[in-house]
């Protein structure tokens, strides 16, 4: 593998692995075991998301995927008291901030950090003092971005639900703005994270993108895992942005 395709994480979400578990309140499958086969498989990191309803993710997972996986975690959180509270406790080796509504079914947009700036920069404050990575998930746009900056990330995730959304020229048109914002985040001294809906065709272009080190990727890789497997459904990822990210190197 190239040194571009290798320079790229790929952390995975197991957020719905707990779904599956909580439709039957019981203890199968185990978030734990499904990081664990996406370990073998290639992953570099867990992410995983405790929202305020707890709908997927529960307390207890978050000290067990960090004791047991092995992996660095990224723990997924609403800039909130109780959250930061929870995140400077357990001491992931990240935390990504995410807007979150109790009605959506997933994350569904970027972060105003521009407009919430001096809060997100109080939180990340708190986050780095506990020696964590500082991430935002924000939309492309070059004013989230340096306002992201400002506040103290380490971090942008750029958000990929509209690329993934997209066909043909309006496509391109997401992934024109996803370069040039991973190049100002870039320029900030901030490092290139993106995610959100991917699957191998869009993981594939996502790598592609310039000074990009990290995926973020879940529902579709719990679905994949269904026919091929955990560990097949991580490995097949990690071909997709490899080969993504040696076109992104060949341009
Ligand atoms: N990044 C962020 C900030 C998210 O909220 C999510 C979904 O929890 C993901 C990445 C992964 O998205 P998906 O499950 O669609 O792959």
């Amino acid at each position: 593998m190239s040194a571009a395709a290798t320079a790229i994480r790929l952390g995975v979400n197991v957020d719905h692995a707990a779904t599956l578990r909580n439709a039957r309140g019981g203890r199968r499958p185990d978030p734990v075991e499904v990081a664990l086969a996406a370990a073998r498989g290639g992953a570099d990191r867990i992410t995983a998301h405790l929202r305020e309803d707890r709908r997927h993710i529960q307390d207890a997972d978050i000290a067990r995927l960090k004791e047991k996986t092995g992996l660095p975690l990224n723990f997924e959180m609403a800039p909130t008291d109780e959250m930061l509270a929870f995140a400077c406790a357990h001491k992931p080796k990240s935390a990504m901030m995410v807007p979150e509504k109790r009605e959506e079914l997933t994350t569904e947009g970027g972060l105003d950090v521009a407009g919430h700036e001096e809060r997100l920069a109080f939180c990340a404050g708190k986050l780095r003092d506990s020696g964590i990575e500082v991430s935002f998930f924000i939309d492309p746009d070059e004013a989230q971005t340096e306002s992201a900056s400002r506040a103290g990330a380490d971090s942008v995730e750029f958000h990929t639900g509209p690329l993934c959304a997209a066909e043909g020229k309006a496509r391109e048109k997401e992934i024109a703005l996803l370069r040039k914002c991973a190049a100002r985040a870039h320029q900030m001294g901030l490092e290139v994270h993106a995610g959100h809906g991917l699957d191998f065709e869009t993981a594939r272009l996502a790598a592609s993108l310039p000074h990009l080190r990290e995926l973020n990727i879940g529902h579709f890789l719990i679905g994949a895992a269904l026919i091929f497997g955990m560990e097949e459904a991580v490995r097949r990822m990690r071909r997709a942005i490899a080969s993504g990210a040696e076109a992104g190197a060949a341009r």
